[in-house]
């Protein structure tokens, strides 16, 4: 069997690296010559874990090969399916910009020789499938060609982190199609997925577009719900770790997506929840949760900054600030939408100093922050003489670091915790002042008090 995947971007490449890690004859195409000359030597545009390894292991075997030329990889060449997996940035009205999948789609259009399946693997609005549709119909007719093909919704929900996992063990796979003929490609290329017992969910195509909607609308909604009941948490004197638990063992709520921290970040869920809220808008209905959802996002993302005014009671110029944590969650190092970029910009504007570690995203920070920070080599060195830590993103290595060189380091010993991940007794017993998110604040100035 084979496919082509053009776009290899986060999506496109972990699609088609995994399709050919099960035996099928992958073409990978991009426009980006930089890009493709770098995956033939292996070398990625991402960090994912594992996946450079899958990439190079069938790059070897020939079974992934990469591709600049999208005319000569779909002419002829015997593809039972080509896959859409390119980007869809935010327009600046927060509509997902359908340009690159369009431009995609009669590309394939103009060079397609024999039948296949077009499917649409990016996150694309209701509606898009449609549009791919027509634009294929429509070069195929200028073409004076009449070739049979199907379009097909298949979107992905791969955690970036875990995105081969994800993959190869997915709990669903949702499919969109409009013939049996497109159904029957689709089943045989999942196939060899599908060992892990979970299904593969055949259903019209605006369901399956809606699908991917919905499901990271619901997660962003847990994530800025728990956040609000976190704040809420604060003010009463309860403890959100506690009410996390209490509320997690409930089945119907479940305990994951309900660990209150500094604001969702990344790609998908702020693109997607805006996409939908336009998507709705255009179409005369107002989404009003997940309005909620985006600013209640917004304001978390301001929350540890915040606590770091009110703890110095606004005296933080010429101070520095150790950022342990740069991308928008551990074991990527993606930074898009991070909440570490809000809290940067705003210490920066006070006039304050950064020094940041992050275990792979110091690259992708030097790109985006260049020299308004600085960068330590390491955890330790990023908090000499600092006046505070502050835990951004809760990287495994961050999680019980030895305190003591930590004191010794440190200027004053104050750590604000943006993910929860120490415990505030603990930290008040090691002589810390302690600020997390939906717990007591700052309990060892309580006792100081009393
Ligand atoms: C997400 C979806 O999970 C995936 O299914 C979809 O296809 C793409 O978007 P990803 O962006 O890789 O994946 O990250 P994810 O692990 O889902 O985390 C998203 C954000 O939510 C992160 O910023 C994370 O820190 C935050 N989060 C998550 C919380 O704040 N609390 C939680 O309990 C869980």
């Amino acid at each position: 069997m084979r496919i082509a995947v053009v776009g290899t971007g986060y999506v496109g490449l972990v699609t088609g690296t995994c399709f050919a890690e099960v035996g099928i004859d992958v073409t990978c195409i991009d426009i980006d010559i930089k890009k493709i000359e770098n995956l033939k030597k292996g070398v990625l545009p991402i960090y994912e874990p594992g996946l450079e390894e899958m990439v190079q292991r069938n790059a070897q075997k020939e079974r992934l090969t990469f591709s600049n030329d999208l005319a000569s990889s779909i002419q002829g060449c015997g593809c039972e399916a080509a896959f859409i997996a390119v980007g869809t940035p935010p327009g600046e009205d927060g509509s997902a910009d359908l340009k690159h999948v369009l431009a995609v789609a009669r590309a394939i259009g103009q060079h397609m020789t024999d039948y296949m399946v077009v499917v649409t693997k990016s996150t694309v609005p209701v509606g898009t499938a449609q549009k791919v549709r027509t634009a294929i119909e429509e070069e195929l007719a200028a073409r004076g060609v009449d070739i049979p093909f199907d379009v097909a919704s298949n979107p992905e929900f791969l955690k970036e982190g875990a995105a081969i996992e994800d993959f190869l063990k997915p709990d669903r796979i949702v499919v969109g199609v409009a013939s049996e003929r497109a159904e029957k490609v689709m089943r045989k290329l999942y196939k060899p997925f599908l060992m892990s017992g979970h299904p593969l969910i055949f259903m019209d195509i605006p369901s399956a577009e809606m699908t991917k909607y919905a499901a990271n609308a619901m997660l962003a909604t847990k994530i800025s719900f728990m956040n609000d009941i976190a704040n809420l948490c604060e003010i009463m004197g309860a403890d959100v770790n506690m009410v996390r638990k209490g509320i997690g063992s409930d089945a119907r709520i479940g305990n994951k997506f309900i660990y209150p921290g500094i604001g969702y970040g990344g790609s998908c869920f702020p693109k997607d929840v805006k996409a939908l809220i336009k998507t709705a808008e255009e179409n005369g209905y107002q989404m009003q949760v997940l309005k909620s959802v985006e600013s209640v996002n917004e304001k978390q993302k301001e929350v540890l900054f915040n606590k770091i005014m009110a703890h110095f009671s606004g005296d933080v110029a010429g101070r520095t600030f150790a950022l342990w944590g740069l991308s928008f969650k551990p074991k990527t190092d993606d930074m898009r939408e991070a909440p570490s970029l809000v809290i940067i910009e705003k210490l920066l504007a006070q006039g304050a100093k950064v020094r940041a570690y992050d275990p792979v995203a110091m690259k992708e920070a030097e790109h985006t922050l260049g020299d308004t920070i600085e960068y330590g080599k390491d955890e330790y060195e990023a908090l000499i003489d600092a006046d505070a830590l502050l835990l951004v993103t809760e990287w495994p290595e961050f999680r019980s670091p030895n305190f003591t060189v930590v004191s010794k380091l440190m200027k004053e010993k104050v750590v604000f915790d943006g993910r929860n991940i120490y415990d505030a007794a603990e930290m008040a017993e090691k002589g810390f002042a302690y600020y997390g998110i939906g717990v007591k604040q700052n309990v060892q100035q309580e006792k100081a008090v009393v």
